[in-house]
Parts: C-alpha cells; sequence; structure tokens
C-alpha cells in the first residue's frame, strides 16, 4: 500500500477530510505522516487525535533556503516511508511554494487543492479574485504540483455558482463543501492507480 504524507499550515480541514476517508476505508493508502511548517496549526491536532503522527518543521526564522528547507521535509518524509517510489504527498493549505528540487524527487506524487476553477485565479486570495473579476461560477481544483504555481496537470474539479451577493467568506464556504469531496476522491484514485498523466492532461480509468 502506498503512504501518505500531508502537508499543512493552519486549519486543516482538507487535511481532515482526507483522513477521516481513509478511516471509513473509502482510500487504500496509510496516513503516514501530517507536517505542519508552523507549530499552532490548528490542524496538527485534529491529526493527533485521529491517531496520526505528526511533525513540525517551523518556517519562521529558519536559516537556510527555500531548497535546505524543503531537504529537510523530504528527510521527515522519508523517515516515514513515504518515499518517491511509494509515497503520496498532499499539500493541504500548506502555505509555502515549493523548491524545484523536492517537486523533481517526488516527480507526480505531490498534489494539491485550489480553491479555484485552475487555470483561472492561481495564487493567493483565489475567491476574492474570482468575486473580484464578476465570475458566475468558481470552484477547487485537485492537480498535481509541478515547478509553477497552481500550474500542474489537472485531476478533479467541482463547479460553485457565485452569487450576486456572495462575500470572499460566503463563497469560500461553498467551495470548502466541495473541497472536502474532492480532495479525498482525487487521492482514492490516486492510491488506486487510475490515473494517468499524459502532458498537460491526466486521464482517470
Ligand atoms: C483551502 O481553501 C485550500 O483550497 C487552500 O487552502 C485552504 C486550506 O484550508 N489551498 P484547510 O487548511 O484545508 O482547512
Amino acid at each position: 500500500m502506498l503512504n501518505l504524507g500531508i502537508l499543512i499550515s493552519g486549519r486543516g480541514s482538507n487535511m481532515e477530510a482526507i483522513l477521516k476517508s481513509i478511516k471509513r476505508k473509502k482510500i487504500p493508502i496509510n496516513p503516514s505522516i501530517v507536517i505542519s511548517n508552523k507549530a499552532d496549526a490548528k490542524g496538527l491536532k485534529i491529526a493527533q487525535k485521529l491517531g496520526i503522527k505528526t511533525e513540525i518543521i517551523e518556517s519562521r526564522g529558519f536559516k537556510g533556503n527555500r531548497q535546505d528547507y524543503d531537504k529537510k521535509i523530504i528527510t521527515v518524509l522519508k523517515k516515514y516511508k513515504v518515499t518517491p517510489n511509494n509515497g503520496l504527498v498532499c499539500l493541504a493549505g500548506f502555505m509555502r511554494i515549493l523548491s524545484p528540487e523536492f517537486v523533481k524527487t517526488y516527480k507526480n506524487r505531490i498534489i494539491n487543492i485550489h480553491p479555484a476553477l485552475l487555470p483561472a485565479f492561481p495564487g493567493l486570495d483565489a475567491q476574492k479574485q474570482a468575486i473580484d473579476y464578476g465570475s458566475k461560477y468558481s470552484g477547487c481544483t485537485v492537480h498535481f504540483v509541478d515547478s509553477g504555481v497552481d500550474t500542474g496537470p489537472i485531476i478533479l474539479q467541482a463547479i460553485v455558482k457565485v452569487k450576486n451577493n456572495d462575500t470572499e467568506d460566503t463563497l469560500a464556504k461553498r467551495i470548502l463543501v466541495k473541497e472536502h469531496q474532492t480532495y479525498p476522491e482525487a487521492v482514492r484514485l490516486f492510491a488506486e492507480k487510475k490515473i494517468k498523466i499524459h502532458g498537460k492532461k491526466t486521464i482517470i480509468s
């Protein structure tokens, strides 16, 4: 069975949705480790309550460059057997850009969720970007991580209608409901080896 590492920075609700899905035996993957770059990330307690091991690799005040920091993450992932051969790394609200070396080491084995329909509105404040633009629909995207920001091959998307009176908050809440369905589903597809990558596209069988 594959081993899963989840990287978080905060609330951890997507992490929770994935871990609960695994517990309900919906996903054939072993949840090995949750790593946070922040000691006060709320998600750490949630993971611990669910019986999952956690590690903190504080990024604030870290002496070294991005690659040095990511090397520490890789060391911890490997310690918990989340390897480039049998591992999957899920970014779940992990607020750091990965170094090219990290992406290369775990090529096609890192996935992320973004709260917009990529390629629209990448980067920060995606829900605000959608509202400010006047989009009628937004949603969420689960995608492989490549060396760009929110640019890797798309695995799954879910659509949410933007209402006239939506605020960033109300839209974010409705998108989050979809995120919690979409991310576990994408992890399941990966764990069951149902995703093939062809250039920019993924084919789901
Ligand atoms: C989610 O909206 C996700 O799409 C984005 O960051 C947020 C993380 O929320 N990448 P949570 O920590 O999973 O609750």
